[in-house]
């Protein structure tokens, strides 16, 4: 069904493998595409209820936008290329059900944008982030100016951003890049497990969480009023009395999604 992608789902987690190895899963045309096309499919398939975004093989999650495809392109083509990538980085990050990041090895460029598109990020011990732009000529184009500064805060992001370097898994830990750091061995686990714990709460919170947290950093919404609504949305669920009757019954609660 894909070229690029490797998909599989496991207790409706959908893990998104990027599968150009040989590329070192670099974002061609094809994998943008298909991205975009399944991340559709996030929104739209009531069976998968979160997904993981993670790259073939140990050596990288994703090492960039392809920069062969940058050859030759015009500004209004640079701009077209931007702004599609942008589109769905943001469709990513705005997606109702949790999407998560399992970076293994470099996220560089493009490939650190599309991990922090995501709503969170664990890494393997080897991970290394960077956004080497500047070494080509260039700047982040699919997000990542806006999101690494509101990630790590302005001066550490301008350090990254100017002198192209990368950081280890470590440092992304310490700059509250990542939240956790695991062996390659384990992240796909780590991953699945934080995605099951979240998925055992009511789904409509979840997309709540998500879309308060969003707001913050946009600046045509207000976040309380976005908060207020989606706090005021949970009264007219099942789950919301669910939740509440099974904590006051002293049982788990066994959330629908509705
Ligand atoms: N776009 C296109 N091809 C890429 C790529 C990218 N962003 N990153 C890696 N590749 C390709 C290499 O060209 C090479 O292809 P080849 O075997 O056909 O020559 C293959 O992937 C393996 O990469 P290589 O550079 O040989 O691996 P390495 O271990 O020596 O170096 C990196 C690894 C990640 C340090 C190096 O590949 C790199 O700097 N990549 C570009 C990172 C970047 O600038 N990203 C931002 C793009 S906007």
């Amino acid at each position: 069904m894909y070229q690029a992608l490797l998909t599989t789902t496991n207790n409706g987690i959908l893990i998104i493998t990027i599968n150009r190895a040989d590329k070192l899963n670099a974002l061609n045309n094809i994998v943008i595409e298909e991205l975009s096309n399944i991340v559709d499919e996030i929104y739209k398939n009531s069976e998968i209820k979160s997904a993981i975004i993670t790259g073939t093989g140990t050596k990288a999650f994703v090492a960039g936008a392809d920069i062969s495809e940058f050859v030759g392109l015009t500004t209004t083509e640079g701009k077209t290329l931007a702004q599609k990538g942008q589109d769905i980085f943001s469709k990513i990050e705005n997606a109702p059900k949790p999407i998560i990041a399992a970076v293994n090895g470099f996220a560089l460029g493009g490939g650190c944008e599309l991990a922090m598109a995501c709503h969170f990020r664990i890494a393997s011990d080897n991970a290394k982030f960077g956004q080497p732009e500047v070494n080509l000529g260039l700047i982040p184009g699919y997000g990542g100016t806006q999101r690494l500064t509101q990630l790590i805060g302005k001066g550490r992001a301008l350090e990254l951003l100017m002198t192209g370097n990368m950081i280890d898994a470590n440092t992304a830990l310490q700059y509250g890049l990542v939240n956790h750091i695991t062996t390659s061995e384990n992240l796909l686990l780590k991953a699945i497990e934080t995605l099951q714990l979240i998925q055992a709460k009511a789904p409509i919170a979840i997309t709540g969480c998500i879309q308060s947290a969003n707001a913050v950093f946009n600046e045509k919404q207000d976040g309380y009023l976005t908060e207020l609504n989606a706090f005021a949305q949970c009264f007219s669920t099942k789950d919301m009395k669910e939740g509440t009757t099974a904590f006051l019954e002293k049982r788990k609660p066994n959330f629908i999604g509705a």
